[in-house]
């Protein structure tokens, strides 16, 4: 028997803090203005999206002192904004990325609820670590945990909102025209949870939401953040978009699910992705390089180029060959924030891989920086693009995709107007909202209630 068709699920990202967003470009607009955002919400609404999503950046990149003045600088907070497009949107999921390292459970899951109240039931949450110390230095338990303690705590965090979910069954809150509204259960909301990162008991006060629980989302991609993804997740960012490697990362994090005792289709894989869409396939390329250039101005490869060479080297030609000195090796003193994440683990390695590459394709430093530091996943007419995104998720490199358009707010509109159109035509994605829920629209049960307020042993 032939294997079933996929249906592909789509999400929208609204950019917060990176250099990938082309706002020199005339047609970009505001980052902050609701405007943009609803502007954005209601293009992915209208090519009947699954989610809008937004990315957590809480603090802003800084390099040799001064604030990466090539990003797309910050973001309001996603609460607030998920809150408000709710109000303007039907159908759409709001997925917010929250981290769990410097927040506390019960704060988060009232926030979550509330969402999903709000929004009848379209509110995910994308549970990350986070990344550094520098972004700790805003929070009151200053610095941040080690790696390993990032993810007990992640769980414990993760085990003790989902403890204040399930305090109330969904049934409590009952209206009788002679009592008014009353608690049919007394204990309604009392939770206990205690381990070693977490000993709250109390009282919870947002009623069963209607997803029960927010949607799951996770993103980090070690193994002890694929085993949290396969124990708890409802779907994974990733940053997986190729096929072979998409193909690799979606086998190995479905491998897992059986242990914990779920199937293949309770976890999405979902990889961020870029798109450069043309009349032609040679228009879009053209394009795309266009693109690329604007992504890395000479000023942002030197700024990469410092990254990986961790030294000051503002003097240095974009347009000449890679320095002739190696990299400093050892803690990096040049970037903070996101952008030291890109260090890598052994940067003379790569500096020679770079070198080599650049010798053997004649480029220069800033030509070099545009090949190594990522390209569109989807270049091509509509219809090569939507063979491309059919064709990778029915190869099961993924379950769809979350796009990242590289102008906001109107980027997402030619890939709505013209490349949906050609997927719904394929008998592959949605022409109408069947449910209203985020969790119908993934193909996700509701989620089953871990018991009354009980104590979770949670060992995390
Ligand atoms: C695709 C992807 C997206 C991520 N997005 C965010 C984010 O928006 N905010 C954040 O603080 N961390 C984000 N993270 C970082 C993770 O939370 C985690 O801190 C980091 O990846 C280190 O964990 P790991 O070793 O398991 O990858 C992201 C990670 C990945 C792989």
């Amino acid at each position: 028997m032939s294997k079933p068709v996929k249906q592909i699920h789509l999400a929208a990202h609204f950019p917060g803090v990176n250099n990938t967003t082309v706002w020199s470009d005339p047609k970009s607009g505001s980052h902050i203005e609701f405007d943009s955002f609803v502007r954005f919400a209601q293009t992915a609404e209208r090519g009947k999206f699954d989610f809008l999503f937004l990315a957590e950046g809480l603090r802003l990149r800084e390099q040799g002192g001064q604030i990466y003045d090539l990003d797309v600088v910050g973001r309001p907070d996603t609460f607030t904004v998920l809150a408000a497009l709710a109000a303007v949107t039907d159908r759409l999921g709001l997925t917010g990325t929250i981290n769990s390292t410097f927040n506390e459970p019960y704060e988060v899951a009232r926030q979550f609820a509330s969402l999903d109240h709000l929004s009848d039931g379209r509110a995910a949450w994308n549970v990350v670590t986070s990344w550094d110390a520098f972004t700790g230095e805003n929070f009151r338990r200053g610095g941040f945990l080690p790696e390993n303690q990032r993810y007990e705590r992640a769980e414990s965090f993760l085990a003790a909102t989902h403890t204040l979910f399930d305090s109330w069954h969904g049934d409590e809150v009952v209206a009788d025209k002679d009592r008014g509204m009353f608690l049919s259960d007394p204990a309604a909301g009392e939770f206990a949870y205690r381990n070693d990162h977490f000993d709250i008991s109390g009282r919870f006060n947002v009623p069963r939401s209607p997803q029960g629980r927010p949607v799951i989302f996770q993103a980090g991609d070690s193994d002890r953040g694929r085993e949290f993804a396969a124990a708890a997740a409802d779907a994974i960012f990733s940053r997986y978009g190729t096929l072979e490697d998409g193909q690799k990362f979606y086998a190995d994090v479905k491998g897992r699910l059986a242990k914990y005792g779920r199937r293949h289709d309770q976890l999405l894989i979902l990889p961020a992705a870029t798109f450069v869409l043309g009349d032609t396939d040679d228009e879009a390329a053209d394009l795309a390089h266009e693109v690329r250039l604007a992504q890395v101005s000479p000023a942002t490869a030197i700024k990469f180029l410092e990254q990986l060479w961790n030294r000051e080297l503002s003097d240095h030609d974009p347009d000449g060959p890679l320095p002739a000195v190696d990299p400093v090796v050892g803690e990096n003193t040049i970037a903070k924030g996101r952008a030291s994440v890109r260090m890598h683990r052994d940067p003379i390695a790569v500096a020679n891989e770079w070198r080599a590459k650049a010798e053997a394709h004649n480029l220069t430093t800033r030509e070099l920086i545009v090949e190594v530091t990522g390209r569109q996943n989807f270049v091509g007419s509509a219809a090569t693009i939507a063979e491309s995104i059919d064709h990778l998720v029915q190869s099961d490199a993924s379950d769809g995709f979350i796009l990242v358009p590289h102008v906001t707010p109107d980027g997402l509109d030619p890939f709505v107007d013209r490349v949906v159109p050609l997927l719904q035509e394929r008998g592959v994605f949605r022409t109408d909202y069947e449910g209203t829920t985020l969790r119908e629209h993934l193909g996700l049960a509701l989620p089953e209630l871990s018991g009354h307020g009980e104590h979770t042993a949670a060992t995390g």
